[in-house]
């Protein structure tokens, strides 16, 4: 089988990791980098050695590729995807597919009219754990699943040093899409309506102007109902970059996952660490674990012609949650979730 010819475009914190996937993945070869920050390119092609550019349609036009992998910021993911759309190429799209409903039903218009398929990257799915309580969730012995919690937060660190573009985001997008995709995993169904409250002020106060914290409760078909909190907020001090953890009570059984401590704890004179071990190691110099699967899923389901593990509708069902999350925290009321018809 030919090696399948991708290009990367956004090389910021996480698009290395997709650099360091292709770079490794035995069926995979990367061809090209675009980043519009050209010391970043130079960067890039002085360490991976690969033609990079500072323009999406140039690379497009200039390069022989199969499939485009965007890492850019979450509110500038469409104008890559539709252009790697536009140009015929398959494309993975980091998480949230959007940060509008508009923005992700354009982009899933715009796949089907050219016949090509989007993968979104919601890798928590990948996690053993999850993969577990999905598992467990499919024997009969759990259940109906009655009522669920699950957090997930970040350091303040997060939104105000390593993401530049955090005003134009929120914990619900960032963090909390992870969480709405993973209770749509477990449910195997949508979710009909919301209510959610929030705070706002402290990240302002000191300048990136988007909520510090959103609790949602979202209501699903199978009439499961789940609480889901995201914060941007956590002491830098904390023993991880985020904190994680859900339980899930069932007719028989109750499921619990602790995300933040993976078994493994380092101290210094400061600070313990607790590290997600599982996400993404350098195993001698070669990337693994349930961060890189996603990006060699990816390769081996074009490949094979096998379907994608998380698609354009779980992409545009996040944001759909993620959006009325938003309109609820902002307004105090309930809001159903529209889809189009
Ligand atoms: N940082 C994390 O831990 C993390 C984890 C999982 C997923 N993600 C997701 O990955 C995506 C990227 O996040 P990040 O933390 O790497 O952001 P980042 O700001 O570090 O990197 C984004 C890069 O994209 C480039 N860029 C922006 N618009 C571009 C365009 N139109 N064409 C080419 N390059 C462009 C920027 O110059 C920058 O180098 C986000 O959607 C984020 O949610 C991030």
């Amino acid at each position: 089988m030919e090696k399948l010819k991708v290009a990367v475009v956004g090389a910021g914190i996480y698009g290395r990791n997709h650099l360091n996937a292709y770079t490794w993945n035995p069926n995979s070869d990367l061809v090209a980098v675009c980043d519009m920050n050209k010391n970043i390119t130079d960067e890039v092609s002085r360490e991976y050695g690969v033609k990079t550019y500072n323009d999406i349609e140039e690379m497009l036009n200039n390069e022989d590729i199969d499939a485009v992998s965007v890492a850019t910021p979450d509110p500038y993911h469409k104008e890559p995807v539709l252009a790697a759309i536009r140009h015929g190429k398959d494309v993975l799209v980091e998480k949230p597919l959007a940060t509008s409903s508009k923005d992700a039903y354009e982009i899933i218009d715009a796949a089907e009219k050219a016949g090509v398929r989007v993968m979104v990257d919601y890798h928590k799915r990948w996690d053993p754990a999850s993969i577990a309580v999905k598992n467990k969730l499919q024997e009969e012995t759990t259940g109906k699943p009655i009522r669920g919690y699950m957090r997930m937060d970040n350091i303040y660190d997060v939104a105000l040093n390593w993401l530049k573009w955090s005003a134009n985001s929120s914990p619900v997008h960032f963090v909390g899409t992870h969480c709405y995709d993973l209770i749509r995993f477990y449910m195997g169904c949508e979710v009909t309506q919301v209510y959610a409250v929030g705070h706002k002020g402290i990240l302002q106060s000191k300048g990136v102007d988007t909520w510090d914290t959103i609790t949602a409760i979202l209501e699903f078909e199978n009439g499961c109902t789940w609480t889901v909190e995201n914060a941007w907020i956590l002491p830098n001090g904390f023993a991880k970059a985020d904190d994680g953890c859900s339980e899930i009570l069932c007719e028989n059984e109750m499921i619990r996952v602790d995300s933040q401590k993976r078994g493994v704890e380092f101290f210094d004179s400061n600070k313990l660490s607790t590290p997600n071990v599982c996400f993404i190691q350098n195993a001698n110099g070669r990337p693994t674990g349930f961060g890189i699967d996603p990006l060699n899923d990816f390769v081996y389901c074009i490949q094979n012609k096998k379907p994608f593990f998380a698609n354009l509708k779980d992409g545009l069902e996040a944001e759909l949650i993620a959006e009325a999350v938003h309109k609820s925290a902002e307004t105090h009321q309930v809001v159903k979730i529209e889809r189009r018809k």
